[in-house]
């Protein structure tokens, strides 16, 4: 198992596709870190990597001061896949040239495929996904040409006795018919890494060093009932029992009977230590006329802080905080244009957390990605409905009542929101759907209800698909399913009269309204 520190390292050249390319490297069950685009040799070579693959990124080589990796990433013996800016700069690092032609091209292409162990098992013809505005000209010495298409003669090159490949398509994404296979040609056929990346493996390793960090000491977990938090809890659990305590703090913002399901099941279920903490009247009054959505979300994070130093003093010492960060928020990648990554996004949970924290973290899925934790959920038997739940952020209702946060107000959110998602799963749409949700809006409009004139607040439902809520595409939802939300929402839930339905995309909107 020792294996799993012998990733496939991804270097992050700013590309949107960086995380994927890491996602698609583990569906061929070999483990992968991204890392930024500017390593040195030896610090790469620190990490035992069994391949290297140069990500894509928005610059040009041709402009001076384009990012450039370490030459010597080259001399490692290690086998080094580039794919589009990262086929370019291995070019030009390797001898070859590349041009900005006036023409770029954008969209699906079919390449003409010479054989190759890249395109082991895959025809000619094969559609793949061109994005590019630069091409290499002149390909480098001991290089040859693997795929071309009318466009794009250098479609594809290798070096298949230094192993360095590289193609100008990006094969990580799905219009790439055949680019999950390139992708497992290059990780097993090519670097020969063993398949040894599944959730049995994690599951043991990870078990092995929780007990290892955290020895006889204690861990204290907030548990809020949502998937990572609850996996987190679990995996510690099965690690270390009794040593773990956690801790459900109800702020007022959770949803319609959030708290009795979250006891139920791991209180009797999971028979954890936990420990229910009703801060409901804290929040509430600290929140009192504030509307501003970052000063509440300052108030909501630290009294969560605040909640859980008391709550622990009732159970002895505490060495930990245990919180369910997942990979995409802790990627520590560069940006080649000096600027926060695209790639990096502040975790809300880690966000929150004061510097002088008294406990040390414990985040046992830090290595993994959203649909990994899923998978590892059910491995540790969670039900279904727990696994598959959508996102719901730390704040919880908080950012979805919209202006000020009262009671009456959350309550009315709580009964629109259990509607909206009853009425979703009726239809059989909530596993189609990335997260769907409701706010509050602090406008009220003019209605009539049985022959009353009504004037009360509107709210919006959105629904999205997304693969990773960096970006979203709202869900074409049936107009029915609509109708029935709209319908029962005015009739069973006394404080709105009106129902929008949100068909923003992000960007340039983003999930939550705040
Ligand atoms: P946005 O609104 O930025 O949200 O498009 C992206 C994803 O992050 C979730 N989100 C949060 N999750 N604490 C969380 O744990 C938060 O404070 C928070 N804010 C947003 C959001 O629901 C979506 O899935």
């Amino acid at each position: 198992m020792e294996d799993r520190q012998q990733p496939i390292l991804v270097l992050d050249f700013g590309a949107q596709y960086s995380q994927l390319i890491a996602r698609r490297v583990r569906e061929a069950g070999v483990y992968s870190e991204i890392v930024p685009f500017d390593i040195s040799a030896k610090e790469a070579a620190a990490r035992h990597p069994q391949g290297i693959i140069l990500s894509g990124g928005p610059a040009s080589v041709t402009t001076p001061g384009s990012p450039r990796p370490d030459k010597g990433i080259f001399s490692l013996g290690i086998p080094v896949l580039g794919i589009c800016y990262g086929l370019q700069v291995m070019s030009v690092l390797l001898g070859g040239k590349v041009v900005s032609p006036e023409k770029k091209e954008y969209g699906i292409a079919n390449i003409e495929i010479s054989p190759s162990l890249l395109f082991d098992g895959i025809a000619s013809g094969s559609q793949v996904w061109m994005s590019h505005g630069d091409s290499v000209s002149e390909i480098p010495h001991g290089f040859r040409i693997i795929a071309s298409t009318s466009n794009c003669p250098v479609t594809a090159i290798e070096d298949a006795d230094r192993k360095f490949y590289g193609v100008q398509f990006h094969p990580e994404v799905v219009h790439s018919l055949d680019g999950m296979k390139m992708i497992s040609n290059f990780v097993l056929g090519i670097c020969n890494a063993e398949r040894n990346w599944n959730m049995e493996n994690f599951i043991d390793l990870e078990i092995g060093k929780i007990r290892e960090k955290v020895g006889d000491r204690r861990v204290l977990c907030g548990l809020s009932g949502g998937v990572d938090s609850s996996v987190a809890a679990v995996l510690i659990h099965k690690a270390i029992g009794d040593q773990l305590v956690c801790v459900f703090v109800n702020n007022g913002m959770l949803r319609k009977n959030e708290a009795e399901n979250v006891l139920e099941l791991f209180g009797r279920n999971f028979n954890m230590n936990l420990q229910y903490a009703d801060a409901e009247e804290d929040f509430l009054s600290a929140l009192k006329g504030v509307t501003e959505p970052e000063a509440k979300r300052k108030i909501i994070g630290k009294l969560f802080v605040d909640t859980f130093y008391k709550e622990s003093r009732k159970c002895g010492d505490i060495s930990f905080l245990a919180q369910g960060t997942l990979y995409p928020d802790v990627i520590e990648s560069k940006s080649p244009t000096g600027g926060p990554s695209s790639t990096i996004k502040s975790h809300h949970n880690v966000g929150g957390l004061p510097e002088d924290l008294k406990w040390e973290l414990l985040e046992p899925l830090r290595d993994l990605f959203k649909d990994e934790v899923r998978e590892l959920g059910r491995k540790l038997g969670l039900p279904e409905e727990l696994v598959d739940r959508h996102p719901f952020p730390g704040p919880g209702l908080g950012v979805r009542c919209i202006g000020e946060v009262t009671k009456e107000r959350l309550d009315t959110l709580r009964d629109i929101d259990s509607i909206f998602i009853e009425e979703i799963r009726k239809a059989g749409l909530y596993n189609k759907i990335w997260q769907a949700l409701a706010d509050l809006l602090p406008v009220k409009s003019v209605g009539v209800q049985g022959d009353e004139r009504t004037y009360k607040e509107v709210c919006t439902l959105r629904a999205v698909t997304s693969e990773d809520a960096m970006t979203a595409d709202w869900f074409r939802m049936p107009y029915d399913v609509l109708e029935r939300c709209a319908s029962r929402i005015c009739n069973e839930v006394p404080g709105v009269n009106r129902v929008l339905f949100d068909i923003t995309s992000k960007p340039p909107g983003t999930i939550e309204w705040e």
